[in-house]
């Protein structure tokens, strides 16, 4: 038996923020970043018809971009003081990753972080609260999807939350939260969509269900996102349709090891003064891990599905598999992103050298490898690698080098 969730309502379309005037409730909180949602009148609206609904509304704000444990305890606390019956999340990923990683702790203030992270084995939500979320960046897919992202920074590493008890009850995908994003941002959270779409179409968890949502958002991605990133507004809005049907795809067929290896590099190297960013680290390892899975037959027939949908060419899978290798490629240089971690600024942009010295990267490889194999995305995977071949997979990564195994 197979499951497929989805938030029970979705508002899309400029101006469903106002979807919030008519919650049922009688407190709700509010969940945001850093401050682009003050800034830009996001949450100011939000307060303003969460009144209008007659509720009493807090805000927590100042979550942080990759959130820690800290920030979800310090949160769940002020939650379980308030005691609201709506928690609303707005942002990117990471602040509504970090509400619903609150919800779980607001509801079960006995739980521990590492009883949140037992893939699918959450107790019941919604004792207490309903959650909706309402994205801001067009990538992560957050608001529809089962997953949440939590760093333990004593690690360096993010832990996926996966549970269909944190699909949200409702998702508000409003294209004017989007338009104010920066390009980088725009070319990060679009190839991390690309890559959700891509890897829940050959995920070993594919159906029936997800993969028109996954072949619908990869022919819109293609299209929209450069020009997104170029400044053309209608891109945009389409765009933050498509990183949304991408999610409901791949909370249900979930992801491969591209996910595996940005949740384990992400953070690994924060000591030397960056992160490398989850969509740009996936924009730099899909290309290489479609090489790798491509040894997988399934998989190779199913990238040759993908690349006739992009109407790519070839005469053959190997030639189609090779054809949407390069595409990626192409929208990696048109998107200004690097192609490995040793070119990868500690601003994001391609270098020379990157932030990552060689030395410490062959150092904490055979480790990073060991917690890539073992994250929740590999496990639907096409292909599940070896120690070795992990290393050697990151290793290209690391360098740029074609994958011939
Ligand atoms: N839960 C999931 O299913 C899932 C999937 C993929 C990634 N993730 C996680 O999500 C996080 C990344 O989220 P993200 O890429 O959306 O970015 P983010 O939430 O980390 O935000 C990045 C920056 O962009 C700013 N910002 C957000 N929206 C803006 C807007 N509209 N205009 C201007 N500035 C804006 C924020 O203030 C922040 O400084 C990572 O932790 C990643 O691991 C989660
Ligand atoms: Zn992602």
């Amino acid at each position: 038996m197979q499951r497929f969730t989805l938030p029970r309502d979705l508002y899309h379309g400029a101006g469903a923020l106002e979807a919030l005037k008519t919650f049922k409730g009688r407190k709700a909180v509010i969940c945001v970043g850093g401050g682009s949602m003050k800034k830009f009148g996001f949450l100011d609206k939000a307060i303003g018809y969460l009144k209008e609904a007659g509720m009493e509304v807090m805000v927590i704000d100042g979550i942080e971009p990759d959130p820690s444990v800290e920030t979800v305890m310090n949160g769940a606390a002020k939650m379980l003081e308030f005691g609201p019956d709506w928690i609303v999340a707005m942002g990117g990923g990471s602040p509504i990753d970090a509400a619903k990683a609150m919800w779980i702790k607001y509801e079960y203030p006995e739980t521990t972080f590492e009883d949140m992270c037992k893939v699918f084995g959450l107790p019941h939500l919604r004792t207490k609260a309903k959650f909706c979320a309402v994205s801001s960046t067009s990538g992560t897919a957050t608001e529809v999807t089962a997953f949440s992202i939590i760093t333990d920074y004593n690690k360096g590493i993010k832990y996926p939350i996966a549970d269909f008890e944190i699909t949200p009850d409702v998702a508000i995908v409003d294209p004017e939260l989007a338009f104010t994003m920066p390009k980088k941002l725009v070319a990060h959270t679009g190839m991390d969509a690309m890559t959700h779409a891509v890897e829940a179409y050959v995920s070993t968890a594919n159906c029936d269900y997800t993969d028109p949502l996954a072949i619908h958002a990869i022919e819109m991605i293609m299209v929209d996102l450069v020009k997104s990133y170029n400044g053309d507004m209608e891109a945009r809005a389409r765009m933050h349709n498509a990183q949304c049907l991408a999610g409901q795809s791949f909370s249900n067929a979930l992801l491969g090891i591209v996910h595996s290896m940005a949740h384990k590099t992400g953070a690994a190297f924060a000591d030397y003064g960056a992160h490398i960013i989850h969509g740009a680290a996936n924009a730099m390892y899909l290309p290489k891990v479609i090489a790798f899975n491509a040894k997988d037959p399934v998989a190779k027939k199913r990238y040759g599905v993908i690349a006739d949908y992009m109407h790519l060419g070839g005469k053959n899978d190997d030639e189609k598999v090779a054809l949407l290798i390069a595409f990626l490629r192409k929208m990696n240089d048109d998107l200004n992103i690097p192609h490995c971690i040793k070119n990868y600024g500690a601003d994001s942009y391609p270098c020379e050298q990157g932030f990552v010295p060689e030395k410490v990267f062959l150092e904490r490889l055979p480790e990073i490898a060991k917690n890539a194999i073992g994250d929740a995305c590999t496990g639907s995977n096409p292909r599940i690698p070896t120690q070795h071949e992990m290393e050697e997979l990151l290793k290209c990564c690391y360098y740029d080098l074609d994958v011939n195994f």
